[in-house]
């Protein structure tokens, strides 16, 4: 049995980008394997600074977590924040991190060259993600495509720290989805709620509309054959079977498509697929302590494998004197 582990940022409501590049698998893999999640608050604290809205969106985060069917009974689920031992470990690696593999991130560069002025924590990111990741011992990472650099860091500085001081992290393997390009948002770039091209998965019915009515579409005319590589098209294959999807694009290449009643169709598609988690989403709103209860027990189970990798790192490091 493999153990799959993932973490998601609390960026706020969570869109479609997050579920098909990386929660709904984590519900998948949750049957056969053995299955460690959690929401990095302390990620967020790199670009949010704001008590509530921290504690706001990470709680938004688990509920839509839970929602969309991760099953505490099948998983440990816990909030990043409640298990500081990554912290710990997050300095030790640092010590075993050149600054020259910091500097190459590319989500750094994106991140700075937004505009975005950089703290110490933002530039030691991939640390803290690594550190999420070693700490409990993860064989697969299943994540979105945007991450696959932040993995391979995960494994430069696994592998350093084994090579220096003996065997003690896996060296995990980053699940990507090669099916699925980058998933893009209503403008083409990639879907990011920060670039405020987003569909949100919970957000009221008019809203996933409006968005979805203004994806960006090309002047191509009616009675001419459409592009597929766009991103409506994108959009909707991600919720379409392979018989549906040759469906669309047999329309694409017919003259008579109208990009409007596509999009009235792939909204009617997007928010039926919600609706029972909407309806769970809803409970679990009204029933918070049950949601606290779940981040507690996940946080102490968690927490319990990470001590034991800790104490390796430690002891292999030569530092633990009073034991
Ligand atoms: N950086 C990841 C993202 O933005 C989130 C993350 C933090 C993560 N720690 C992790 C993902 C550990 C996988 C494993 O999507």
């Amino acid at each position: 049995m493999k153990r799959v582990l993932s973490g998601i940022q609390p960026s706020g409501q969570l869109h479609i980008g997050n579920y098909f590049g990386m929660m709904s698998r984590m519900i998948q893999y949750q049957e056969q394997n053995e299955l460690y999640c959690f929401i990095v608050d302390y990620h967020a604290l790199t670009t949010i600074n704001n008590r509530e809205l921290l504690q706001s969106n990470t709680l938004n985060a688990a509920m839509d977590f839970l929602a969309l069917g991760l099953d505490p009974d099948k998983s440990i689920f816990w909030i990043q924040s409640d298990v500081p031992q990554v912290t710990e470990l997050t300095w030790l690696l640092s010590t075993v991190t050149g600054m020259g593999l910091l500097e190459r991130a590319t989500s750094y560069k994106d991140k700075t060259s937004r505009g975005i002025s950089p703290n110490v924590g933002l530039f030691s990111y991939p640390i803290l993600m690594a550190a999420d990741i070693l700490c409990f011992g993860g064989d697969v990472v299943p994540v979105g495509k945007d991450q696959k650099q932040h993995l391979e860091m995960t494994r430069d500085i696994a592998q350093r720290f084994n090579k220096i001081y003996g065997n003690v992290f896996v060296v995990p393997d980053a699940d990507i989805n090669k099916s699925l390009q980058l998933i893009p948002g209503i403008d083409g770039q990639k879907m990011s709620k920060s670039y405020g091209n987003d569909i949100p998965i919970f957000a009221n019915e008019k809203i996933i509309r409006k968005r979805i009515m203004s994806i960006t579409t090309d002047s191509t005319q009616i009675d001419e054959p459409k592009d597929k590589n766009t991103p409506l098209f994108q959009i909707y294959s991600l919720f379409l079977n392979e018989n549906e999807k040759k469906e669309l694009a047999s329309r694409y290449d017919r003259p008579g498509l109208r990009y409007g009643d596509v999009k009235k169709e792939l909204a009617d598609r997007v928010i039926d697929f919600f609706q029972p988690y909407r309806e769970k989403r809803e409970y679990l709103e009204n029933h918070m302590d049950y949601v606290k209860k779940v981040l507690k027990d996940g946080a102490e189970k968690a927490s319990f494998t990470a001590d034991k990798y800790l104490t390796k790192a430690r002891t292999a490091m030569g530092l633990n004197y009073a034991k």
